[in-house]
């Protein structure tokens, strides 16, 4: 497993630009986004206006992870192991909000489950941080991070907030929810479609 993000189809500085956030909190996010978004092509803007965005998933490997663009944010999608899943049920008494109730980014029915996810092995979350804005780095293996210490996840750059590999915040961390779930739905065993979950 890699102990950052993976690349994915996000070329570099249009990533960069997604994370721009990172250096200048949650309210300067729409002024550093508006150059980014002002250079898309028409239909990449429709895209940035919300359209949904189908996601080839069926190349990520296993303990992979590849980050999408939608809505101008960046989602990501792990491919978790069976050991991945393992250690997201030991830190069910350390997280803030382990069955995602609150309600400031509510999770959609459909992930309110243990991990957080239509299918177990693929979570699929907003990378960005609910404290503000940044987005987090990861995941880490158990053992590589200071921060998670023997705990598998995101770490958030900015000030510290961490995340297990459903996305949930731990407690005592400035982040005051877990990652946002997007609406999502399979359209094959290959293919998720972000931004849709209506049924067909
Ligand atoms: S933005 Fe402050 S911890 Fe993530």
């Amino acid at each position: 497993m890699s102990s950052e993000a993976m690349p994915g189809p996000i070329d570099g500085d249009r990533r960069s630009a997604l994370i721009s956030t990172c250096a200048i909190g949650g309210v300067g996010a729409v002024a550093g986004a508006t150059p980014f978004v002002l250079s898309f092509q028409p239909s990449e803007r429709a895209r940035a206006a919300g359209a949904p965005v189908e996601a080839d998933i069926g190349s990520i490997a296993p303990g992979e992870m590849k980050t999408f663009e939608w809505q101008g944010k960046p989602v990501w999608v792990l491919h978790r192991t069976p050991e991945m899943l393992e250690s997201i049920k030991r830190t069910d008494d350390r997280v803030a909000d382990p069955n995602s109730q609150r309600t400031a980014y509510p999770t959609p029915p459909y992930a309110k489950n243990e991990y957080r996810s239509i299918k177990p092995e693929y979570l699929v979350v907003v990378g960005i941080c609910s404290h503000l804005g940044c987005s987090p780095k990861g995941p880490f293996a158990a053992g590589t991070n200071p921060q998670l210490g023997n705990d598998q996840g995101f770490v958030c750059p900015c000030h510290g907030s961490t995340f297990d590999l459903a996305g949930r915040v731990f407690k005592n961390k400035p982040a005051p929810d877990n990652l946002a779930v997007p609406p999502y739905k399979f359209v094959s065993d290959a293919v998720v479609m972000i931004g849709d979950d209506s049924k067909a």
